[in-house]
């Protein structure tokens, strides 16, 4: 009888600085983005494989999210490993059992595309180790991770790293390049090792315009070809300021780069918005708080209406009073999400 074993990860969510926003090709970015690596925002994946009685054209698998058989995300799932069926050995020979959780409740502004596929994406490699080609280093497992991740959800492949990464062909950094990401942390001032990210939950509505369609729209849009050579810009001067550690260079740029991602929405040939009237509120209380307080405190946005508060740890107690005093009643339910710079996935044993 065929013997099963079992692979498990937690994978975090990414917060970018540097967006990520217009593709090409095989999931390639149309230009290089930076993000910080989140932590208490996780996707708990294991995979139970087993040997197949014959090895078959395409994957086999069964999968479960929060527990229950989820029809549409297995035809996601099953598809994207169809896609990789020729990268990772024992796609065809073995049958896969997947379950995931996500730590965080669903529609909450969390990427959770970004730890979902980075967790799937770590225990393909970890597997492959054990039964399939061994890799010669750890350093090499997690290249590949990052690689299997991108072609699952483009920001996934920035998860696998630490504190933060750095995905995308830019000049001025040596090894980034399209296909996977590269680590980052050791060139940040150590401030930013120490950041928190308060998600202020403004709404829980599912977004009426996914990521994927987003990208897509970029190719019409008249501002594409600016907005990469801003990004480009943008990237190059945040880079030296993080590793300076320059707190307010820092966050003009970061609350640049959210402002600009939404701005391509609103410009597409088919414009929309996923901000929200409480958004800008939210956004206008924490920089008149900012003004007054002198606290380096700043916001960025992923695709949806949900602020990112990002600081330094040492300010905590100050960002937290004043989120409680003027931004929760601006939230859902008063929903706030804690959460800080991470160390990357962990595998469960
Ligand atoms: C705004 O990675 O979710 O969060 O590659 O189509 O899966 P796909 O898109 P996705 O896009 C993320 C967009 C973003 C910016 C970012 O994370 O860099």
């Amino acid at each position: 009888m065929a013997t099963e074993k079992t692979c498990r990860y937690t994978s975090p969510s990414n917060i970018a600085l540097i967006k990520y926003w217009g593709k090409y090709g095989r999931q390639y970015p149309r230009n290089a983005s930076i993000s910080l690596t989140l932590d208490s925002a996780y996707s708990d994946t294991s995979v139970v494989y087993e040997e197949r009685a014959h090895a078959g054209k395409e994957v086999s698998i069964d999968f479960y999210f929060e527990g229950e058989k989820n029809a549409a995300f297995q035809v996601k799932l099953e598809k994207y490993l169809n896609s990789i069926i020729d990268e990772v050995s024992f796609l065809r020979t073995h049958h896969l059992t997947i379950r995931s959780t996500n730590s965080f409740p669903h529609s909450a502004g969390i990427a959770s595309s970004a730890s979902a596929m980075s967790a799937v994406a770590m225990c393909l490699c970890r597997i492959e180790n054990e039964i399939g080609k061994p890799f010669d280093s750890e350093a090499a497992l997690l290249n590949k991770a990052s690689y299997l991740a991108r072609l699952g959800s483009g920001s996934a492949c920035r998860s696998v790293y630490p504190v933060a990464a750095v995905w995308g062909a830019h000049p001025s950094i040596e090894g980034a390049t399209n296909d996977y990401a590269i680590p980052y942390a050791e060139h940040l001032d150590p401030v930013f090792h120490t950041y928190k990210n308060d998600i202020l939950i403004i709404s829980r509505k599912e977004k009426k315009v996914s990521s994927t369609q987003g990208h897509a729209l970029m190719e019409g849009n008249v501002y594409a070809a600016s907005r990469y050579t801003q990004a480009e810009q943008r990237m190059t001067r945040l880079l030296d300021v993080m590793k300076a550690g320059d707190l307010e260079e820092f966050g003009a740029i970061v609350e640049g780069e959210a402002l600009s991602l939404h701005a391509m929405m609103m410009a597409a040939d088919n414009p929309f918005t996923l901000l929200e009237p409480n958004t800008l509120e939210a956004i206008s209380r924490l920089q008149a708080y900012r003004e007054e307080s002198k606290v380096p405190v700043y916001f960025s946005l992923d695709a949806g209406p949900n602020p990112h508060v990002l600081y330094p740890a040492e300010y905590q107690d100050q960002v937290q009073e004043f989120i409680k005093r003027e931004m929760q009643s601006l939230c859902h339910e008063g929903m706030v999400i804690g959460d800080q710079v991470g160390q990357g996935p962990k595998e469960v044993r």
